[in-house]
């Protein structure tokens, strides 16, 4: 599509989603989002559909946070809808969209320092559909290795690129439909970040989740998403197919 910032939001979405044939799983639309008098999101479209990464983009402060924020139901909207599965999520409080399968990682990964690993992940099943109680371990060993025989350490004894994976392991055990992920390998080492994206191209060929990466490390966000949204100043500004995300659009939206 055409590098300009004039495209109309029907136009970005199309681009970025509407051409496949399954329902989306989530669609955001026309959202409005304030922090006080200061309107941080404006007319903001979205959509997300199973078995597809969508790379969400953009500067700093453009305001992607706040949109999975809105999308998780911790901010709450002016104006514009968030629907999942065809139903509007408006007024509907974190815990509720999370139980109804809308899982949230968020910036800097906010693990318990001072809870142990196990209780870290029991958080997680609160979400979860079956009550299951006990944390199943060859689900959660399966995708993070690593994490056998330290259950009983302390979130805080973590590297900061393993409390990220605790963090995502967390949000897996609620078994959502929508995993929300901001800035996954921001200050992360390298090798830790191939194990990342091992675990999401995994849940992606699983085929029934939609994952909404934010993400500001181009080649990650390339290799990894199907679909991208460009953000500036609260709006979205570009969408469409990864592959087909060119130079020019980079220079323009997301070099600093
Ligand atoms: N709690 C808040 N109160 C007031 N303004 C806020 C608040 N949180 C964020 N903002 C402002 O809203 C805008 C969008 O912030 P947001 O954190 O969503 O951006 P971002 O795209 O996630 O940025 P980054 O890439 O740095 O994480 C910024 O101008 C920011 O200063
Ligand atoms: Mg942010």
């Amino acid at each position: 599509m055409s590098d300009t910032a004039t495209l109309s939001p029907q136009s970005i979405q199309a681009a970025a989603g509407l051409v496949s044939a399954t329902a989306p799983l989530l669609r955001v639309k026309g959202l409005d989002i304030h922090y006080g008098e200061s309107q941080v999101l404006r007319d903001v479209n979205l959509e997300l559909r199973p078995g597809t990464i969508t790379a969400l983009m953009g500067r700093n402060g453009v305001g992607k946070t706040t949109l999975l924020k809105a999308i998780m139901g911790l901010l709450p909207a002016r104006k514009g809808e968030v629907a999942f599965q065809g139903r509007s999520l408006n007024g509907l409080p974190p815990e509720k969209r999370a139980r109804a399968g809308i899982a949230y990682v968020p910036q800097g990964r906010e693990i318990f320092a001072r809870l142990t690993i196990e209780e870290n992940l029991l958080l997680g099943l609160e979400a979860r559909p079956d009550r299951l109680k006990r944390i199943p371990e060859e689900e959660v060993f399966g995708l993070f290795p690593f994490l056998a025989g330290m259950l009983k350490r302390l979130g805080g004894n973590l590297s900061g690129g393993q409390q990220q994976q605790l963090a995502i392991a967390r949000a897996l055990l609620g078994k959502p439909k929508v995993l929300l992920l901001d800035e996954p390998t921001e200050g992360i080492q390298p090798s830790i970040i191939d194990d990342i994206e091992k675990v999401l191209l995994g849940l992606k060929a699983k085929g029934d989740i939609a994952v909404l990466l934010v993400e500001q490390y181009l080649d990650f966000a390339r290799r990894l998403g199907d679909r991208y949204y460009i953000m500036e100043r609260g709006t979205m500004v570009q969408g469409g197919k990864t592959s087909e995300l060119t130079e020019e659009s980079v220079k323009k939206h997301l070099a600093f």
